[in-house]
C-alpha cells in the first residue's frame, strides 16, 4: 500500500477514535492547500500557559486580524482540537493550529509523547521543534532532525527553532551554532521535503526569549541573512528563497514592525505577547503592514 494511503489510513482511524473520544465534534477538515510564501508568517507559542481570558475571547479579539498573514497558533496539546474547532466558528478556518513539540514514532508505547499522525488527526497542521526550551531539557540535534521528518512525514508543516545563548553570542560563536543546528536537522532533507512552504526556520536567540531582550534589528537581520545563506547550501537556492525565515524572542506589538522591517525575515514567533490575543492581533497586522511596506519600496 503506498505510504500516503497509509498515513491517510492511519489518521482516518485515530480520527475515529478520537470522534468517540471527544462528543464535542469531529475536529474541522482544515484547508490544506499550498502557502503563498511570500506571505508572512506569523505564529503564537502559548507554551504551558493559556489565554487568560479563555479560547473564545481570544479569537473574537483575533478574527479581524489582517488576511493577508498566515497565522498559526501552538496552543498546549491538550487544547489542540478545542482550538482547531474554534478558529472555524469564528470564521477564521484560514488559522492554522499546530503542536508544540512531537515525537518521531507514529505511535508505541511512548507515554506522555505525540505522533505527527495524533496531531493532524486533532487538527494541527503544524508542529514546532527544537524550540530551545525542549533542546535545554536534553533534545538533541539528532531527535530534532527526526521530529523534523517525522512531522513532514505525518503531513504536517515543520517549524524549526534554532538560536544560540547568550554566552555563545559574547564568545563569537553564534554563526558556527546556527550552522551546525541547521546542517544537523536539515542536511539530507531537499528530496523529502513535499515544498518549501512546509518548513519554516525560526532564528530564537536563547538570550532573548522571554527577557524582554530584544535583538537589535541589525542582529536579527545579520542571522535571518545567514540562515537563509545555509538554507541555500542546503536545499539549493530556489528552495531556500521559498522556505519563511522568522524572528523570535520577546516580540511585542511595539517592535514587531521594526523585526518585519529586516528584509530577510519573512514572520514572527512570538511568545508572551501571543496570549492576549489584542496583542497578538496587533503584532500580525504589524507583519502584514510591513511586508506591503517592503513590496512598495
Ligand atoms: P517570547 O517567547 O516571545 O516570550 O520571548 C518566544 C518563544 O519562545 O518562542
Amino acid at each position: 500500500m503506498p505510504e500516503l494511503e497509509i498515513q491517510e489510513l492511519v489518521e482516518a482511524v485515530t480520527r475515529q477514535v478520537l470522534d468517540r473520544l471527544m462528543p464535542a465534534g469531529r475536529a474541522p477538515a482544515l484547508p490544506t492547500g499550498p502557502y503563498d510564501p511570500a506571505r508572512p508568517l506569523v505564529a503564537a507559542n502559548w507554551k504551558m500557559s493559556c489565554a487568560s481570558l479563555g479560547l473564545e475571547q481570544y479569537l473574537a479579539e483575533l478574527a479581524a486580524a489582517d488576511r493577508a498573514v498566515d497565522v498559526v497558533i501552538f496552543p498546549p496539546a491538550v487544547m489542540l482540537s478545542d482550538m482547531a474547532r474554534a478558529v472555524v466558528r469564528v470564521g477564521r478556518q484560514d488559522f492554522r493550529v499546530g503542536s508544540q513539540d512531537l515525537h518521531w514514532e507514529k505511535g508505541g508505547a511512548h507515554t506522555g509523547e505525540l505522533s505527527g499522525q495524533l496531531v493532524r488527526a486533532a487538527g494541527g497542521r503544524w508542529t514546532l521543534v527544537g524550540h530551545s526550551e525542549r533542546r535545554g531539557a536534553g533534545e538533541t540535534d539528532g531527535q530534532v532532525s527526526r521530529k523534523l521528518r517525522a512531522g513532514l512525514d505525518a503531513g504536517l508543516s515543520v517549524m524549526l527553532c534554532v538560536g544560540e545563548t547568550l554566552s555563545q553570542r559574547r564568545d563569537g560563536s553564534t554563526f558556527r551554532v546556527l550552522r551546525n543546528q541547521l546542517h544537523a536537522a536539515i542536511s539530507g532533507l531537499s528530496p523529502l521535503l513535499p515544498s518549501p512552504a512546509r518548513l519554516a526556520v525560526a532564528y530564537e536567540p536563547i538570550w532573548a526569549i522571554g527577557t524582554g531582550e530584544v535583538a537589535t534589528a541589525s542582529q536579527v537581520q545579520e542571522a535571518a541573512a545567514f540562515v537563509r545563506r545555509v538554507l541555500e547550501e542546503l536545499l539549493g537556492f530556489g528552495r531556500a528563497r521559498d522556505t519563511r525565515v522568522l524572528y523570535g524572542g520577546s516580540v511585542k506589538p511595539t517592535n514587531a514592525a521594526e523585526i518585519m522591517a529586516c528584509p530577510d525575515v519573512g514572520g514572527l514567533l512570538v511568545g508572551g505577547a501571543s496570549l492576549a490575543g489584542s496583542s497578538f492581533r496587533e503584532i500580525v497586522d504589524a507583519a502584514g503592514a510591513g511586508i506591503s511596506g517592503r513590496r512598495r519600496q
